[in-house]
C-alpha cells in the first residue's frame, strides 16, 4: 500500500534524478584521490566505468606535462598552433574535470569559429592583441545570434561558455599567445566550417548547397579551400 507521503517522496526523487542525472553525463566527481587513466587493463581497477591505474602505482609523471613554454608549428593555411593538455596527454587528469591548452596565432590570422562541446573555456592572453567573439543564441529566432566581442591585451581574461561558437582573431602585428583552461578533462573541439565542409565521408553537395544557400560551383570552391 503506497501512502500519499510515499508518492510525494517518489515524485520528488524522480524530479531530482531528472535534474541531477545529466550532470553525470560528463566529468564525474572523483570518488578517490587519484584515478590515473590507463589503457592496460591488467593493472587497472574500474571506477565509475573508467579504467584507472592502481593508485599505488601512480607516479608524479602521471600528473605532469612539459612543453607549454613553446608554440607548436602553426598550421600553414590557418596561421595558428594549438597544444592541448587533456586526459590523453596527462592521464592524471582522469575524473578531475579540468584541462588546459596553449594557442598561438599569427598576425591577421583567425582561430576559426569553433565550439568545445563539453567544456567552458577561460582564456588568458599572454602576448599580443586579439579580437575575440562569442555567438549567443536568440531565443526569439532560431536563425539569429547576438555577437559579443572584445579586444583583449596581455593579462586579459575572457570566458567562452560551454558549447557556444567562438573565435579569436589576431588584430596586432606580432604573434599572439594565450592559455585556455577548461572545466572538463576532455572538452572536445569542433571547428565549424571545416567540420561540415570536409567531413569523412563527404556530405552530399546538394545538402551543402542547401545548408549554405550556395550553388554547386561555390560549393566546389569551398571544398577546394577546406580540403
Ligand atoms: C583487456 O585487454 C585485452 C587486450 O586489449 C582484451 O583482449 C581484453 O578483452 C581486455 N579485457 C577486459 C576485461 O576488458
Ligand atoms: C621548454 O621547456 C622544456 C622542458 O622544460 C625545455 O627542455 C626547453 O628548453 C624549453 N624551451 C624554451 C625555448 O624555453
Ligand atoms: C553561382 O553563384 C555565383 C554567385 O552568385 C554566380 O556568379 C555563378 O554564375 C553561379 N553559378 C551557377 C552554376 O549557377
Amino acid at each position: 500500500m503506497i501512502t500519499m507521503s510515499m508518492w510525494w517522496f517518489l515524485t520528488t526523487l524522480a524530479i531530482t534524478a531528472f535534474f541531477y542525472l545529466p550532470a553525470y553525463a560528463y566529468d564525474n566527481e572523483p570518488l578517490q584521490d587519484t584515478c590515473v587513466a590507463v589503457t592496460d587493463n591488467q593493472t587497472s581497477v574500474f571506477v565509475n566505468g573508467k579504467t584507472c591505474k592502481n593508485p599505488k602505482l601512480a607516479t608524479a609523471n602521471d600528473f605532469y606535462f612539459s612543453g607549454l613554454n613553446v608554440s607548436r608549428d602553426v598550421y600553414p593555411k590557418f596561421g595558428i598552433a594549438v597544444t592541448v593538455v587533456g586526459v590523453k596527454e596527462m592521464p592524471g587528469l582522469n575524473t578531475l574535470g579540468i584541462s588546459t591548452s596553449r594557442a598561438d596565432i599569427e598576425p591577421q590570422s583567425l582561430f576559426p569559429f569553433h565550439t568545445h562541446p563539453r567544456g567552458t573555456e577561460l582564456v588568458t592572453v599572454l602576448k599580443g592583441t586579439l579580437l575575440v567573439g562569442i555567438f549567443v543564441s536568440d531565443p526569439a529566432n532560431i536563425f539569429k545570434t547576438r555577437l559579443l566581442s572584445k579586444i583583449l591585451y596581455p593579462g586579459d581574461v575572457f570566458v567562452f561558455p560551454r558549447g557556444l561558437i567562438h573565435f579569436l582573431y589576431n588584430v596586432g602585428n606580432k604573434k599572439a599567445s594565450l592559455f585556455g583552461t577548461y572545466n572538463s578533462q576532455n572538452p572536445g573541439l569542433i571547428t565549424i566550417p571545416s567540420s561540415i565542409i570536409s567531413s569523412t565521408p563527404r556530405v552530399m553537395d546538394t545538402i551543402l548547397a542547401e545548408g549554405f544557400q550556395l550553388n554547386k560551383t561555390q560549393i566546389a570552391e569551398l571544398r577546394r579551400k577546406f580540403s
